[in-house]
């Protein structure tokens, strides 16, 4: 396991892909018997703005908020300043160097993780967007970057995980989505392609693992959550 200090109980982040605030209290008081993380990305941002994560931190929970800032340095700069004083524990950017140092000068008590590439990209859609380098090269090169420049750590798949701390060291924190329980990770379901189990994420170097749909969509959230933790704990 890549980090001891942190505690099972904080190891997986929950994504809160639902539609509303209500319906984001509801999971969060599903979950919260397991895990004090929570994730916070487009979908509910979009209809909760600031409410939804006001509520998770003065519940006494740890925020990722997940709007993978992305445009001119100084527009990115302001953007981080926003949301810089609300107790929010991560937060996710991309962009090239200077975007990078914009954010990183502007992230306060945050910890800013860059998005290295999609956990939903494969090699077929590197191509088709022009790129040359494989995906693994691609997430380490912008890994070693965002490292240089100033980011906490990066969002990548544990298929990379491990290439990343041996190279990268442990300062790097690394954040990893794509996760599925262990009977169907050997193919893709949805729109994820990068996919590896909790256990397999955390045993590759991640730090922490975000899950959606596999807990968001269960019946009981709390058992999968369960489940996963005890796939870390051996692993
Ligand atoms: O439902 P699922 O477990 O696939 O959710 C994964 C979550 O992680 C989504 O909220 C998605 O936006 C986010 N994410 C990701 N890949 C990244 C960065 C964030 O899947 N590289």
């Amino acid at each position: 396991m890549s980090d001891e200090k942190i505690p099972l109980r904080d190891r997986i982040i929950v994504a809160l892909d639902v539609e509303n605030h209500a319906m984001a209290k509801e999971m969060v008081k599903k979950c919260e018997s397991h895990t004090g993380f929570f994730k916070v990305g487009l979908q509910l941002f979009m209809a909760s703005w600031f409410e939804t994560v006001d509520w998770i931190v003065d519940r006494g929970h740890k925020v990722m908020l997940d709007l993978k800032f992305f445009d001119i340095p100084e527009t990115v700069k302001l953007a981080v300043e926003q949301v810089n004083s609300r107790g929010v524990t991560f937060a996710t950017i991309h962009g090239n160097d200077p975007i990078i140092r914009a954010a990183v000068a502007a992230r306060g008590d945050m910890k800013l993780l860059a998005v290295t590439v999609l956990t939903s990209f494969g090699e077929e859609d590197m191509r088709a967007m022009g790129m040359t380098q494989s995906v693994e090269d691609l997430v380490y090169y912008r890994a070693k970057r965002a490292l240089e420049l100033g980011c906490d750590g990066v969002v990548s798949s544990g298929l990379e995980a491990g290439r990343l701390r041996t190279n990268l060291g442990d300062r790097l924190l690394i954040v990893t989505p794509g996760i599925r329980p262990g009977d169907n990770v050997s193919e893709s379901l949805d729109d994820q392609k990068r996919i590896v189990t909790a256990g397999m994420a955390i045993k590759n170097g991640a730090n922490y693992v975000v899950v959606g749909r596999p807990i968001t969509r269960a019946e009981d959230p709390a058992r999968i959550l369960e489940a996963m933790q005890q796939d870390i704990a051996v692993s």
